[in-house]
Formats: C-alpha cells, sequence, structure tokens
C-alpha cells in the first residue's frame, strides 16, 4: 500500500483507535497485560522507542510499569500524533514525538527499549531484512526487543483456518469481516513466526521467543546482546 493510503487509514481511525481495536484484534487489551508482563520489572531511566506508536497505547503501558523511562513515539500519522499527545498529556516531559515513515526515516538509536504494536507487517520483503539489522543496531547492548503482530502460519491450511477463526472474531464484535480481510491482504505484508525469527537471528538478536500467539496474532520479544 502507498505511503498515503497508509496515512489516510489510520488518520480516520485515530479518534476511536482503541474501541476499533477491540473489534479488530482478538484479546486486543488482554495482550497488554502479557506485554506489561514482559517489560523490565526494575524501573530505571529506559530510552525507549515506540514504533509505530499510534495514539500511545503502548507508550501508556511502559509508562505504568517504568516510570522512570523517557520515550520516542515514532508515526507516520499526524492525527495519530495529536491523540498520542492528548493521551499521555500528564507525562509531557517523558516523551517526544516523531512524524516519519521508518522505512525511510532514522528512527533514532542508543534504546535500552524497542516496542512495536501491529506495525511491522507494513514492510515489505525487501525492506524487512535491512530494517531488522536498523533495529538491531539502534539498541544499546542488552537493549530489549517486544512486537504484537500479525503473523500467519508456516502451513497454508493452517493458515486459512485461523484468518477464519479471525473473521469470526470480528463478525461476533459486528464489523464487516470481508472487508477488513480484503484490507488487510491489499495493504499488508504479514510474516510467519519463521520468517521473523530468521530476520532477528539474522540481524544479530538472541534470546527469540515467542511469548503468546492466538490465530494470526503473536507477541514475540529478543534481546540484543552484543
Ligand atoms: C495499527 S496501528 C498500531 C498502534 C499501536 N502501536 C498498537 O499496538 O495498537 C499502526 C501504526 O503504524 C503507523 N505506521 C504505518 N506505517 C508506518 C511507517 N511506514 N512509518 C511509521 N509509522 C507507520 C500508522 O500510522 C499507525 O499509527
Amino acid at each position: 500500500m502507498e505511503q498515503n493510503k497508509v496515512i489516510q487509514h489510520f488518520a480516520k481511525q485515530a479518534d476511536d483507535y482503541e474501541k476499533l481495536m477491540t473489534r479488530l484484534v482478538p484479546q486486543y487489551l488482554e495482550q497488554h497485560q502479557i506485554i506489561y508482563t514482559l517489560l523490565p520489572n526494575e524501573d530505571r531511566h529506559y530510552r525507549v522507542l515506540d514504533l509505530g506508536c499510534g495514539n500511545g497505547i503502548l507508550s501508556e503501558l511502559v509508562f505504568q510499569k517504568l516510570p522512570c523511562s523517557y520515550i520516542v513515539g515514532f508515526d507516520l500519522t499526524e492525527n495519530m500524533l495529536k491523540a498520542y499527545g492528548q493521551k499521555l498529556s500528564q507525562y509531557s516531559g517523558s516523551f517526544e514525538l516523531k512524524q516519519g515513515d521508518f522505512r525511510t526515516d532514522p528512527i533514532g538509536d542508543r534504546y535500552d527499549i524497542i516496542i512495536v504494536g501491529l506495525t511491522l507487517h507494513h514492510l515489505n520483503w525487501e525492506e524487512r531484512e535491512r530494517f531488522y539489522k536498523i533495529l538491531f543496531s539502534s539498541l544499546n547492548y542488552g537493549g530489549f526487543f517486544i512486537a504484537r503482530d500479525i503473523i500467519i502460519d508456516e502451513n497454508k491450511d493452517v493458515m486459512e483456518d485461523q484468518y477464519g477463526y479471525w473473521k469470526e472474531f470480528m463478525k461476533s464484535k459486528g464489523e464487516d469481516p470481508d472487508l477488513w480481510y480484503s484490507k488487510h491482504i491489499e495493504k499488508d505484508h504479514p510474516m510467519t513466526l519463521s520468517d521473523h525469527f530468521r530476520w532477528l537471528e539474522q540481524a544479530g538478536f538472541s534470546k527469540i521467543a515467542c511469548q503468546w500467539r492466538l490465530y494470526n496474532f503473536a507477541i514475540t520479544t529478543a534481546q540484543r546482546k552484543n
């Protein structure tokens, strides 16, 4: 999908983003409890990148568990960044917002934590390998990477079944499953867990793990040791 179509798509969603996500992503809110648990336990002055931060839903989790952190919220869509500024106004001074396209613009460096939610699937196959290396080199030694994203199964039949479960879920929430499925097929580049792990490994990450998975969604973690 072209960059301006992605912007239009998310600009429309900015106002009601979280409610919409609970109707489109199974266990969207429950995932936040898992991500909260996976974040480090010790509160330090972490420098954090929230890539594709949207309205700041994951940054909010970081501030709740690690209030001494400083967060860079990076996103393409102006309306999303506006919503972030409003949602997290109580933490102003502890975050900065950068508008840009992570495929072409610098994402910064010296991060202790990089968190990416529902965003990596915007990268096409050619962009992946290079971008995972950028993620790795943007982390400090010991840095922690956490991603939740659309993950498709390696087995085509399982993948089809899981798309079916996802459509059932959206239908049960009153959404049009065929509309959202066709948008997904048109604009996204979903990866398998094997692809994701291979790119992480090739970039230099270790302790690569899948921490949670349901249908075509997963939460994964990895670490930059040195
Ligand atoms: C589905 S939202 C995810 C928001 C939040 N991270 C979450 O987990 O719910 C995806 C976000 O990624 C942003 N995005 C998509 N492509 C991008 C790109 N190439 N560069 C920067 N941000 C991008 C969109 O503007 C949108 O705010």
